[in-house]
Parts: structure tokens; C-alpha cells; sequence
């Protein structure tokens, strides 16, 4: 449990105004040299997809283990420049690229675009035709693969908005031959996130051979592939599993995708990168009783953490400060929203006003996607060096 290993640590917490996002650096630091060694061993690049976690020093420090960044944003391009990602190790996706955004990238000289429309690659051709530039761009391909994750994270299937469909190639290749400003360098793939059952990875990777195979037909060969990210953490049991089996993971690819003349493979990880490595830490503000149940109310909510309320996710609850016999709580934050719950029937050590409580696994889509909402503070970052 967080609190046997941390005691001193739970100390310190005590004197921090919650709620805040503690995260432990040596957790990110073995994460990180695991995936060196792990991709280091194929020779595969890895970029940081930045939606996970956006924060200066997190970015920092992963870009420092020489990771590239996957970007969605101009402002995600303009942060990972800014944090030191070379140009050339930034790849942007999305599927609603702004006019200002492929400006952005254009000017920056980025590795390549994830392109995911006809009317996407138009566009781009055009700024760079205005330019007299040549956009470099790999088409980002719906494989209909579904990667059994929640409906909301979900992406490589034909009915979602992601990606070009098997039924567009044709017209794919009639646009590449009108736009001379654009150079075909990959494909892309992005099944979903949150993927633990790793035959889903296997079964991209045949699809994939499939689809390079349809390319080859007709004499389109491309000099990488990018299989995206999605691979996902043990919410239920962080302590025991804190660092993803990467060596499993990057080992799917390397036995099933059939990489051509000298291709180069890259991945786009997030939530295995960071999630583990973050807890939000909360206090207790009140223990209330309700007609079937107790609620411990604490003072951090869906606008710190919104994954419970927006997918049903559960993040391992711990009370760091009791160690008294245990009871159920229905554990809520102070959001005017019945959904600002994050979790029902959690038994917990008796527990009291002012206790502090930690959301494990917060690291990926925490900070990242916290908000306002009712005009609340954005909590604060507190990293395991600052309290050394
Ligand atoms: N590449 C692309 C094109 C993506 O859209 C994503 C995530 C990733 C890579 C990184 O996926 P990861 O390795 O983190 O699974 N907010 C949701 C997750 C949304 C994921 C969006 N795309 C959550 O909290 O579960």
C-alpha cells in the first residue's frame, strides 16, 4: 500500500494544501528506462503522446530518455518544442487540424503529419504549397480492429470519426497523385486506449500486413509504420504491477508485423508512460451518512479527476491516514454533479475529517484533464524530489 512504504512522505502531505497531484519520479524514471531498453532492443521509436500528461517537468523528463512527442494540438506542438522534443521527433494526429495548427506545424519542420481526411491532406498541401514546402505525411488508417476498451476509447473501428476506411484508398491515392506539396512517408494506426488484452495488438499487426500488402500492389512503399499507442495499466493493483510488461508488449510486434525494406517502427505511448507514477491526494472534508451508506465527501472532485465520472473508471482509493477497522463509503467530491463520484461500497479504514486520502494511477488523463468547472482552483504538482 502507498502509505506502508511512504510514511515520512504521508508526513510532509500533511503540511501541502490538497487536493494536489503528487508524482513520484522514480517510478516515471523506471518506466522510462524500461522502455529504452525494451524498444532500444528492436529499435523502435517511441513518441510521448502528451495528451496524457502535459506537465513541463513530466514532459522534461521523459523527452530527457530521448522519446519524441505525439502532438493533437498546435499548442501540444508549441509545448514539446518548448520543452526541448527535437522537430523531427514530433508527430501530430487529429482529426480536426485548424488552419493555424498545420501552420504551426508546417513552420516547425515536424516529422510528419497524421493525416486522417481527403479534405485534411487538400489543406495541407495547400499552406504548404504557400509556403513551397513539402509536407511530409503518413495516412492514419482505420484498420477495423476493435480494441475492446471502454466505447469512449475506442478509435479503430469503421463507425468511429478516426482515420481513412479500407473503402477510400483508392480516392487516397488519386489525391496523393493531385498534391505535390505532400510526400506519403507512413501509416499510422491508433486502435484505442486502455487495451490489457494484448491479442488485440496481434491482431492490428495482421491486419496491418494485410493492408501494406494491398499497398505493395500498387507500388506504395512507405518508409515507417506507426501502431499508435493504447496500451494499458493495472488500475486495480498499482503497487503490485507499477511498471507495464513492455518487454511483452514491443515483443507482440516485433513476432507478427511484417516491417518491409528497412521500415522504421514507432508507437505512441501515454497512459503507460505516466499513469502510474501519479496520485491525486485529497483530504476528507466530511463524513456523512446517507440512508444506505456512508459518504466520505473530500475536497478533490471531477474537476481534478474526471476519468470516474466521464468513463465509469475506477482509481484504487487508500486512506493514508487511519488504520482503524473498515467500513464501506460511497467516496464523492464537492462538484454539484450526482456523476462526481469516485467510487461506491470502497472499504476503507474507519474514516474522518481531515484524513488524507490518495487516487492511485492518476498520472495519465488526471492533471490533464482537469477544468474550472464551478470556478475551482487547478490543483497544484508536487513532485517526490521537491520533498526529498
Ligand atoms: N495516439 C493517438 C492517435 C491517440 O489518440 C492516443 C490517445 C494515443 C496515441 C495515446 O494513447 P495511450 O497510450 O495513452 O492509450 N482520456 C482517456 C484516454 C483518451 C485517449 C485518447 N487518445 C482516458 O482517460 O482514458
Amino acid at each position: 500500500m502507498f502509505n506502508n512504504n511512504n510514511n515520512n512522505r504521508i508526513k510532509t502531505f500533511t503540511n501541502i494544501p490538497t487536493p494536489f497531484y503528487f508524482y513520484d519520479l522514480d517510478i516515471l524514471d523506471k518506466t522510462l528506462d524500461c522502455i529504452q531498453r525494451e524498444s532500444g532492443k528492436h529499435g523502435y521509436h517511441v513518441h510521448y503522446a502528451i495528451k496524457a500528461n502535459a506537465n513541463t517537468r513530466i514532459m522534461e523528463k521523459i523527452q530527457s530518455y530521448g522519446l519524441g512527442a505525439d502532438c493533437v494540438s498546435g499548442n501540444e506542438i508549441l509545448r514539446s518544442l518548448e520543452t526541448g522534443y527535437p522537430a523531427k521527433k514530433i508527430v501530430y494526429a487529429g482529426v480536426g487540424k485548424s488552419d493555424r495548427e498545420i501552420q504551426i506545424a508546417l513552420d516547425a519542420n515536424i516529422f510528419c503529419f497524421n493525416c486522417e481526411s481527403i479534405p485534411e491532406i487538400e489543406l495541407i498541401n495547400e499552406l504548404a504549397s504557400a509556403r513551397n514546402k513539402m509536407a511530409k505525411i503518413a495516412i492514419r488508417i482505420n484498420p477495423n480492429v476493435n480494441a475492446n476498451t471502454h466505447h469512449y476509447i475506442t478509435t479503430g473501428i469503421e463507425e468511429n470519426k478516426f482515420g481513412i476506411n479500407r473503402w477510400e484508398f483508392d480516392d487516397i491515392l488519386e489525391t496523393l497523385k493531385q498534391c505535390k506539396h505532400i510526400e506519403l512517408i507512413g501509416f499510422h494506426f491508433h486502435i484505442g486506449s486502455q487495451i490489457t488484452d494484448l491479442s488485440v495488438f496481434k491482431g492490428l499487426c495482421l491486419r496491418i500486413n494485410e493492408i501494406q500488402n494491398w499497398f505493395e500492389e500498387r507500388q506504395i512503399l512507405v518508409n515507417h509504420i506507426n501502431v499508435g499507442g493504447g496500451f494499458g495499466v493495472d488500475y486495480n493493483e498499482p503497487d503490485s504491477n507499477p511498471i507495464p510488461d513492455f518487454e511483452t508488449f514491443f515483443g507482440i510486434f516485433k513476432e507478427f508485423l511484417q516491417i518491409r525494406h528497412n521500415q522504421s517502427l514507432h508507437f505512441e505511448l501515454g497512459r503507460s508512460i505516466v499513469a502510474q507514477c501519479g496520485s491525486l491526494i485529497s483530504k476528507v472534508l466530511y463524513v456523512k451518512k446517507g440512508v444506505n451508506t456512508k459518504f466520505a465527501i473530500l475536497d478533490a472532485g471531477m474537476t481534478e479527476l474526471l476519468r470516474p465520472a466521464l468513463y465509469q473508471a475506477y482509481h484504487k482509493i487508500e486512506n493514508l491516514s487511519s488504520t482503524g477497522a473498515p467500513e464501506n463509503y460511497d467516496v464523492v467530491g464537492p462538484i454539484c454533479e450526482s456523476s462526481d463520484c469516485f467510487g461506491k461500497s470502497i472499504r476503507l479504514p474507519r474514516t474522518q475529517r481531515n484524513d488524507l486520502i490518495a487516487l492511485r494511477s492518476t498520472g495519465a488523463y488526471g492533471e490533464a484533464m482537469a477544468s474550472r468547472y464551478n470556478l475551482r482552483e487547478i490543483a497544484n504538482s508536487v513532485f517526490s524530489d521537491d520533498l526529498a
